[in-house]
């Protein structure tokens, strides 16, 4: 099993090319599946999830090639996909599929609208709280979809088609929003969706959408209006650029001072999130393609966060903002409202001399001047990226280990971080 070896200390210089977001282009290639037509997808981030999903489609008869090329026949980064679902040639998601991945029950959307039934299993996925599949059926079922759940799938028939209708969701669901957009796409008259997720991710699935013949109004705000239309035709569409991979490098340069421009992105998407960088002492500007972020000798201000469905802070930089909160000069808090068990980075941090306590959701952090290298374990996705920017700064080596959560969503995180100055490389066994 891989490992990461960093040794901290050095300030991150220079510059930082931004990924295409993981958490569009997942939706984004399960929107392939609505149109027997070719849908191209540029930006696309080289990534375990996405490959594990490219799985998964080929599966139900997705062809798929890379920049013109089938799959494993030379790779790049920031590749372009081309997605054929010409024929479903099988409507059921396995379990030795879909339990490696949440996103991957998504499939039920566009399998649902297009082919009239499907039997997808319950989803898996990063151990970081129950993560129920509640407002996916009963959205669905609000189409006029029949959902069985038995010996662990989802069975969901339309036979005669979906219908649309309004659904208000009882809680903001990501995952829930992208799969009624898909299947309400494909179903028979006007779709209205309220207190809809308004993640940057759930518009540009949108956008998408609408450049395939959808007719999709008010998406990136809670109200979502779907007009259905019979058929969808093929696109081209470009991933937008990944704002968590963005947050996540603002603040490695925030614990570690220095001067990085982080290329292909845009502070548009997680103004919450920088406001909270900036007051820690990070300056923060945009410039042309990009965002810079400079940290000079000062101490790390305190600085206390609640976590929030977007437009708030998102829960997927929390793990990363208590490893920055752990160096500040003074006490802050953290509470996290999304996910009912994503404290589990709390005890890895507190092996590099993090010192933080838990109440419930809230974690109280009692920064410290220095943190120092020990070998830690990565629990999670995120958790990890917070174990890698926490080991930046600590005195001596690091080792964490575990790194394959790390490949689901950080693409050349090695060579990224390398290529400004930190010493860090990946251990191979
Ligand atoms: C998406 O997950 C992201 N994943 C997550 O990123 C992210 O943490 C999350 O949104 C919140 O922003 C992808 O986009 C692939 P939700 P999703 O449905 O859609 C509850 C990462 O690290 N809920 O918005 O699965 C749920 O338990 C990942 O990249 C129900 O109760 O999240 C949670 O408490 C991790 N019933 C809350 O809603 C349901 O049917 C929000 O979850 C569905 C969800």
């Amino acid at each position: 099993m891989d490992r990461i070896r960093i040794v901290g200390g050095n300030p991150l210089n220079g510059i930082i090319p931004i990924s295409g977001a993981k958490n569009a282009a997942l939706p984004l290639m399960i929107a392939s599946l609505l149109t027997d037509d070719t849908l191209t997808l540029e930006n696309v981030p080289h990534l375990a999830d996405v490959e594990q999903l490219q799985r998964i489609l080929g599966n139900h008869g997705v062809d798929i090639s890379v920049a013109g090329r089938r799959e494993g026949h030379g790779s790049s980064y920031a590749r372009t996909l081309h997605f054929t679902a010409r024929t479903i040639v099988d409507t059921t998601a396995p379990y030795e599929l879909v339990s490696r991945m949440r996103a991957s029950f998504w499939v039920i959307g566009p399998l649902l609208a297009r082919m009239g039934e499907c039997k997808v299993s319950l989803p898996g996925g990063c151990a970081i709280g129950t993560r129920p599949v509640d407002l996916f059926i009963h959205g669905l079922e609000a189409l006029g979809a029949e959902i069985e759940i038995a010996n662990g799938y989802a069975n969901a028939r339309a036979p005669k088609g979906l219908v649309g209708a309004k659904y208000i969701f009882p809680k903001v669901s990501v995952g829930a929003t992208h799969v009624m957009l898909m299947a309400a796409s494909l179903a028979k008259g006007e779709t209205i969706i309220e207190n809809a997720a308004r993640e940057p991710e759930v518009a540009d699935l949108a956008k998408c959408l609408n450049a395939m013949g959808a007719k999709i109004s008010g998406a990136g705000t809670s109200t979502i209006r779907i007009q259905g239309v019979t058929s969808l035709s093929g696109a081209r569409h470009r991933v937008l650029p990944d704002r968590i991979e963005t947050g996540t490098y603002a603040m490695a340069v925030a614990m570690t001072g220095g001067d990085v421009t982080l290329e292909n992105t845009s502070v548009d998407l997680l103004e919450t999130a920088i406001k909270a960088i900036e007051s820690a002492g990070a300056e923060i500007n945009s410039v042309e393609n990009g965002i810079r972020v400079r940290m000079g000798a000062g101490r790390i201000q305190p600085v206390d966060v609640i976590t929030d469905p977007y437009p708030g802070f998102p829960t997927d930089l929390q793990a990363q903002f208590m490893a920055l909160m752990s160096r500040a000069d003074g006490v802050s808090h953290i509470t996290e409202t999304i996910f009912e068990n994503r404290f589990m980075h709390v005890q890895e941090l507190a092996r590099l001399g993090a010192r933080i306590s838990l109440s419930g959701q809230v974690a109280t952090i009692e920064g410290t001047l220095m943190l120092n290298g020990a070998q830690v374990m990565a629990t999670d996705l995120r958790a990890s990226a917070s174990l890698v920017i926490a080991g930046l700064a600590a005195k001596g080596e690091t080792v964490v280990n575990r790194v394959y959560h790390l490949d689901r969503g950080f693409e050349r995180l090695e060579e990224k971080l390398t290529n400004c100055g930190a010493i860090v490389e990946r251990v191979s066994e």
